[in-house]
């Protein structure tokens, strides 16, 4: 008997590539990080060290450093507690700063990076403490933290990471709203009741990837010839720019570039000019951004723009907007597991219509370990 398939197909489980395969799989493995982590002690350890400390900083590279954002964001909008971002390979910024008091979260999917790695060395030296955020236990940066919390994400192929980053988000959402009960911004029944709706997240990418599969397509071939893509935010919205348009550079090697969208004035409207693509990623809550997302839509429109909305419902009313994914209706909590499905199928669409390998990007790798 000889076999048609080889062991690398079996484990792409009928997807021609692990990235897709991985995006599908996000409703499922977000439930596992779920149940993981509610039935563990490392989130409420890693909440009790944060609401004591001083000043609370986060870091990451790449992807990790995306959902770092996303924590700041949710630390400050449900906690109270400021959170100071930065990129890993600046920790430099930081150095001459006694750290005594003060907790680093440093994520990392692979645990390996090194400048992650050395920002968590220089930082515990200079006195501070650090929780690590990873997805494999045992590795380099987990060993070196003072506590580890781990994503159970599972094993990640695809050079670009898709469920590793959500799962990230999932697992600081929780030390958020932990942190938020210790540090008595939120009751116990409010933060019982907002733990309960993370239950829901992998429901909530299922219904992402469902509401938009067959527009995605559609929304692929007609940027397969452009050389440029802006994508814009606000709020909970910019990390979430940041990380669809690092997908898309990633696999399909079109230039995207990010910015929360009220910066867009500043430099970047000048480059507009008619059928360039600007996507806005429109997040909750609505109230506050609708109509400031509306007139920047405008801005962009009036200058001939195409503009593509990747946003909750009740977007769908925005005026301008040339074509639409309509993710269904999600609160802050639950937005993120919605959007970014769409948002990296987007990405592996891109890169297949364009001919390119989205398991394999050139000149990328998978874990950096050089400076
Ligand atoms: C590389 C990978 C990215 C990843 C980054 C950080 O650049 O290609 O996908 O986001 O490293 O990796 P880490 O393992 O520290 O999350």
């Amino acid at each position: 008997i000889t076999a048609t398939w080889s062991i690398e197909d079996a484990e792409k489980g009928g997807y021609p590539h692990y990235m897709l395969k991985e995006i599908m799989e996000q409703p499922r493995v977000l439930f596992e990080t779920y149940t993981g982590l509610v039935s563990s002690r490392e989130v409420e350890e890693a909440a009790k060290l944060i609401a004591e400390a001083g000043s609370v900083f986060v870091t990451g590279a790449g992807t990790s450093f995306h959902a770092g954002l996303v924590f700041a964001y949710y630390m400050s909008r449900i906690a109270g507690k400021p959170v100071i971002p930065f990129i890993s390979s600046e920790y430099a910024v930081f150095k001459n700063i006694d750290h005594t008091g003060s907790v680093l979260i440093a994520i990392s999917q692979s645990g390996e990076t090194i400048d992650t790695l050395q920002a968590l060395r220089g930082f515990r030296a200079s006195g501070g403490r650090v929780v690590a955020v990873s997805n494999v236990v045992g590795s380099t940066i987990p060993r070196e933290s003072d506590i580890a919390v781990y994503t159970r994400a599972g094993p990640e192929i695809g050079v670009a990471a898709t469920k590793t980053f959500l799962t990230q988000v999932l697992t600081l959402s929780m030390i958020a709203l932990a942190t938020a009960l210790y540090s008595g911004s939120l009751t116990k029944s409010e933060y019982r009741e907002a733990t309960e709706r993370l239950k829901d997240a992998g429901r909530a990418a299922s219904t992402g990837i469902n509401r938009s599969i067959r527009q995605v397509e559609l929304l692929a071939s007609s940027l397969r010839n452009k050389t440029n893509i802006y994508v814009l935010g606000r709020g909970l919205g910019v990390p979430l720019s940041y990380e669809a348009a690092l997908k898309i550079k990633e696999v399909s090697y079109l230039h995207a570039e990010a910015y929360p969208a009220g910066e867009s004035k500043h430099g970047p409207i000048a480059l507009v000019e008619k059928d360039f693509p600007v996507v806005f990623v429109a997040t909750p809550p609505e109230a506050e951004l609708l109509e400031k997302i509306q007139s920047n839509v405008m801005e962009m429109k009036s200058r001939g723009a195409s503009t593509i909305l990747v946003g909750t419902s009740s977007y769908l009313e925005l005026e301008g907007v040339d074509f639409a994914i309509d993710v269904g209706s999600f609160d802050e909590i639950l937005a993120p597991y919605a959007l970014v499905p769409p948002l990296q199928l987007l990405a592996y669409r891109l890169a297949v219509v364009l001919g390119r390998d989205p398991d394999k990007p050139r000149n990328l790798a998978k874990t950096v370990t050089v400076e």
